[in-house]
């Protein structure tokens, strides 16, 4: 097994400060990078900050919507005026908004999934990623190489009842990730995505009991993954151990899509 090479890599995640982001940003940290923590949450930075020093990484936190374009674009600067490049970028921030496309009860309509619902989705989990790898691009070309892995998920491969919005983005992942994986590997950019089964972060836990008991007992498994075993992945895909895999897309999902 090769060394990780990940040691002084410069590293951005986005939504960092929870969840899969933060037990990533964690994971790079104890490798010794360097690493932009970028979120709309702003109260969890001084203890992201504080756990990533002391897990042996050096860190910024920018407030980020990745949403927003010009913040994205500034805080690419940031990382780049203070460490002189972007080795690896993690497009982790994700959302849910779930409602079933129409929900028919008693011969009438009863509820829809709302425009607003799917626009806001779309926004974060798509073109979130996009904006956030389009500001990265030049500096990992003028460097000759960098790694961009994307947050995917079990239901961008097989669907979802109630997340039409979520589902799209998370199969559009896979389709940008392939996309760059075409254009950017001459410039040795390696592009890679995750698609995590259910991994217990408040984004799960927000789901009713009984979907959580369900989707466990789909699992082959036989629980939830930890962020760590997501944040495990992207470690590996970003080190020296997988300077051959591009355009793939990893399943860390306890074996989820098999129990489907
Ligand atoms: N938890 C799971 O089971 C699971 C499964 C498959 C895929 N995923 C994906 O993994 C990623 C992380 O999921 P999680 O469960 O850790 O979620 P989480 O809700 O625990 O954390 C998401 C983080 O992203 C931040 N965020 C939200 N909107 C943002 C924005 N516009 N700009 C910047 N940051 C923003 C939030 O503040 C939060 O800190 C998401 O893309 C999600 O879709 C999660």
């Amino acid at each position: 097994m090769k060394e990780t090479g990940l040691k002084n890599k410069v590293v951005i995640v986005t939504g960092a400060s929870a969840g899969i982001g933060r037990a990533t940003a964690h994971r790079f940290a104890q490798e010794g990078c360097r690493i932009g923590a970028w979120d709309v949450n702003e109260t969890a930075a001084p203890a992201l900050l504080e756990g990533l020093k002391s897990a042996g990484g050096e860190a910024i936190f920018r407030r980020v919507d990745v949403t927003d374009t010009a913040a994205v674009e500034a805080a690419v600067q940031e990382v780049v005026e203070r460490w002189g490049r972007v080795d690896v970028l993690v497009n982790n921030a994700g959302i849910t908004h779930d409602a079933q496309i129409v929900k028919w009860q008693e011969g009438a309509v009863a509820s829809t999934m709302t425009e607003e619902a799917f626009d806001t989705v779309i926004a974060v989990n798509l073109k979130g990623v996009f904006l956030c790898t389009r500001a990265v691009i030049p500096h990992m070309i003028k460097a000759g190489s960098g790694v961009i892995l994307n947050a995917s998920s079990v239901v961008g491969l097989y669907g979802n009842f109630g997340q039409t919005n979520y589902a799209s983005t998370k199969a559009g992942v896979i389709a940008m990730t392939r996309t760059w994986a075409r254009e950017l590997g001459r410039y040795s950019i390696r592009v890679n995505a995750v698609a995590p089964g259910f991994i217990a972060t408040e984004m799960v836990r927000a789901m009713p009991e009984k979907v959580i008991q369900s989707m466990v007992s789909h699992t082959p498994l036989g629980r939830m993954g930890d962020p760590e075993d997501i944040a495990n992945a992207y470690v590996w895909l970003a080190s020296d151990a997988a300077t051959y895999i591009h355009g793939a897309v990893l399943s860390v999902d306890g074996g989820i899509v098999l129990g489907t």
